[in-house]
């Protein structure tokens, strides 16, 4: 028998309305402000928006590693394979970290051992979640520095983070964060710190990793650049909430937002040495005291008084095409008679 089109899979992550706060010495920033997102077993996702948007606390918060005080989960749900991983206890979320979800970093120093070397590093997790023995485990090291193109894997397993160069580096991360197959990967600007040769290896990398071993991936990015050549869907991100949503064709072609539209703007071309024809003018507001209504609205080049007043719903105006913005239907529309 065969399943009916229309029985939806279950998402393998949905966050719903999620709020994590930071109490400060200002008062309490709304860093994430009821944000809701999904991934599918499989898929890649990618979760762009500005420096300071929320993206990293998003995906910390899937991980529970806000660091409390300050931070806090004050709101929403966030479901794993079926379960709330808000109601997970401490132990529980230690043996769900590195084995179901792993995240990497933009900075692969903070989670790189300097005193240790990077095969000791996998073998230990390795250890950990699947209690094979320290032999074992270094053999498996071994076979994830390979997959993710270390050359020479059996001798750089004994290297230690220092000896290695930054796109090297992250690949070890990756490989540490792979070791246990996990079913998620958050990638938190991955390549950001890397120069654009590498960078196009490590995302065709983590192209490769979703496709042989159907991983699920969140790659977390300020460049839709990055997004074009390596994700399926985009959720945008904007002063701690959800903006848009959309296939990667849809949002490139027909961005239903003015901030998406900015960032597809500012895009820096090809052969224009990274100079960008257009930046989007003026400030992400401050999480501790939003202005009333759209955020956006003071950078936006189609506000209405209304987008002062009052704050636009995230709509859905076609399968899986969200926005949050007044004008956003009209514009949907208008795609829709022109293409
Ligand atoms: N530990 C913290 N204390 C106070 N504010 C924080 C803390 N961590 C993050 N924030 C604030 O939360 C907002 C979102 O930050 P972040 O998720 O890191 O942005 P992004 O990853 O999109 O660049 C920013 O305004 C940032 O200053
Ligand atoms: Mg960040």
């Amino acid at each position: 028998m065969t399943r009916p089109q229309t029985a939806a899979r279950a998402p393998l992550l949905d966050i719903r309305a999620l709020h994590t706060h930071f109490e400060t010495q200002r008062g309490t920033v709304r860093s994430v402000n009821g944000v809701s997102l999904h991934v599918g077993a499989g898929e890649i996702v990618g979760l762009v928006g500005e420096s300071g948007c929320g993206k990293s606390v998003t995906s910390f918060s899937v991980m529970r590693l806000i660091p409390s005080p300050p931070g806090s989960i004050v709101g929403g749900e966030i479901i794993f394979e079926g379960e709330d991983l808000l109601k997970k206890s401490d132990a529980e979320m230690r043996a769900i970290r590195g084995r179901s979800i792993s995240m990497i970093y933009q900075d692969p120093m903070t989670s790189l051992n300097p005193l240790r070397s990077i095969g000791v590093q996998i073998a230990e997790s390795v250890a950990l979640h699947e209690g094979v023995s320290q032999r074992q485990g270094m053999q498996r090291a071994v076979e994830m520095l390979q997959l993710v193109g270390i050359p020479l894997p059996a001798q750089r397993v004994n290297e230690y983070p220092h000896q290695l160069s930054g796109g090297m580096r992250q690949r070890v991360m990756i490989a540490m964060a792979l070791a246990c197959n996990p079913r998620l990967l958050i990638a938190d600007e991955p390549t950001t710190a890397l120069d654009v040769t590498i960078q196009a290896q490590i995302l065709e990398l983590l192209q490769r990793l979703k496709r042989e071993r159907g991983m699920a991936i969140v790659l977390v990015t300020h460049d839709l650049g990055v997004v074009a050549e390596t994700c399926e869907r985009v959720v945008v991100m904007y002063a701690g909430r959800v903006v848009e949503e959309a296939d990667v064709t849809s949002l490139f072609k027909h961005p239903l937002h003015p901030y998406t539209q900015g960032l597809l703007d500012s895009i820096p071309r090809m052969h224009e040495e990274q100079e960008r024809l257009f930046v989007i003018e003026g400030e992400v507001p401050d999480p501790l005291d939003p202005p009333p209504g759209c955020r956006f609205a003071s950078r936006c080049p189609h506000a209405m008084p209304l987008c002062r007043e009052a704050e636009p719903a995230l709509v859905e105006y076609a399968p899986g095409r969200k926005a949050a913005c007044f004008i956003a239907g009209e514009r949907f529309n208008t795609q829709a008679s022109t293409s």
